[in-house]
């Protein structure tokens, strides 16, 4: 049962049932619930909906808004790897695992009294972030990079968004949403769904960590490999571990987990191998991986606390290491691979030469997105790889 929010930096408290962005101290919220074995045994899951709605009882208790996101295939890629297998997001409603964090923030926004949503994005949030609000009957305001993939800002505005882009980076987006934001103060004032500056986009995607588990028949992976930009889903999926051992559904081993990013966009990498406690915005932030476009992000000391717990790292790949390795992932998977999804492989790789992924080792990489967003950047690759 969801009790109450945490500051993940200060750990001051605060009630759930009122609309809140962060902590007074203008760090991130954590929803915290009471969990014990009895909350929600297993074999209860059994006859549910094959949609992340499926564990409501750790999720916020409000109807959900939802396009039966969720409960994406894990598939064996045993091209790549033997015991290596790929997490397909693309499959959820709006093609990206967006949905996951959008279904749940959009239905607690809704049930709270939020009139009008907003956000700044890379793209495939603003997707999500218009498709959910779009479900949910509320207006949405959304900001992107004018070099965003065209159709992320086109999905937005078929969804009936309101769309602004902006000429520079996604900070830029968020200081042009505040502007406009601050202009509509009380009554029809918007609601920021920035990533981690509402509690519970962390909420939905945490139940990627639950995925992999009923999947692998409550086994977890020894490697997870994950395309990090703003971090929700690496932070979520290790809280989800964590419920998960409370519930009783797992013991204390857990994954390695991986942030994967673009060489000219590196800030947690950079960060984790200086051992420092924040990450410093990256200067001239420059990669074809829209997703991972993100120079500096709110969660970055939670990021770094995942990747030292769960003795995981952090590795850079260029934009040609992750653009080849998406159009091979997408040939020898049959997956549509996104640039973020070949920036996992490109990762692995590199992992498997030093030998901190062991031939025996389970390794997960997440495709989080359909390469079909992405089929300018991608066809020029694969058109390269094929002369
Ligand atoms: C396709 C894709 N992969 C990865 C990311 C990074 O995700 P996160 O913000 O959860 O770290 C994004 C974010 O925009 C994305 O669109
Ligand atoms: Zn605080």
């Amino acid at each position: 049962m969801l009790t109450h929010l945490r500051c993940w930096r200060c750990r001051r408290t605060y009630p759930w049932r009122r609309l809140i962005n962060l902590c007074d101290c203008g760090m991130p919220l954590r929803a915290e619930f009471e969990l014990d074995p009895q909350t929600l045994p297993k074999e209860a899951l059994r006859d549910r909906e094959p949609t992340l709605w499926r564990y409501k009882e750790v999720l916020p208790p409000v109807p959900p808004v939802s396009l039966g996101e969720g409960m994406t295939p894990l598939l064996p890629a045993p091209r790549l790897g033997r015991r290596w297998y790929v997490k397909d997001e693309a499959q959820n409603p709006t093609g990206s695992f967006k949905s996951r964090g959008m279904t749940t923030a959009v239905a607690v926004a809704l049930h709270l009294g939020a009139d009008v949503l907003a956000a700044p994005s890379q793209g495939n949030a603003a997707g999500a972030l218009a498709a959910y609000a779009a479900r949910a009957g509320l207006p949405t305001h959304v900001f992107m990079p004018t070099d965003t993939p065209q159709p992320c800002i086109q999905e937005c505005e078929q969804y009936g968004a309101d769309v602004t882009l902006v000429d520079g980076l996604i900070g830029d987006c968020a200081a042009e949403m505040r502007r406009r934001m601050n202009e509509k103060p009380g009554p029809g004032a918007w609601f920021d769904l920035s990533t981690l500056k509402e509690p519970y986009r962390v909420e939905g995607k945490k139940t990627m960590g639950y995925e992999l588990a009923e999947q692998m028949d409550w086994h977890l992976p020894d490697v997870i490999i994950y395309p990090t930009g703003g971090g929700t889903g690496l932070i979520g999926m290790w809280k989800a571990f964590k419920e998960m051992k409370s519930l009783g559904w797992i013991g204390d081993e857990r994954p390695k987990m991986v942030a994967v990013q673009a060489q000219n966009c590196a800030p947690i990498v950079r960060a984790f191998e200086a051992g420092a406690e924040f990450a410093e915005e990256f200067p001239n932030p420059e990669t074809i991986a829209a997703g991972l476009r993100v120079p500096s992000a709110i969660g970055d000391f939670i990021m770094l606390q995942v990747l030292r717990e769960s003795k995981g790292t952090a590795v850079a790949v260029s934009d040609d290491e992750l653009l080849a390795c998406s159009i091979e992932m997408t040939r020898t998977t049959g997956v549509h691979a996104c640039p973020e999804g070949g920036a996992t492989l490109a990762a692995a790789r590199r992992l498997r030469e030093c030998d901190f992924i062991k031939d025996s080792d389970t390794v997960v990489l997440f495709n989080t997105a359909s390469g079909l967003k992405y089929l300018d950047v991608l066809s020029e690759t694969g058109a390269r790889q094929h002369a």
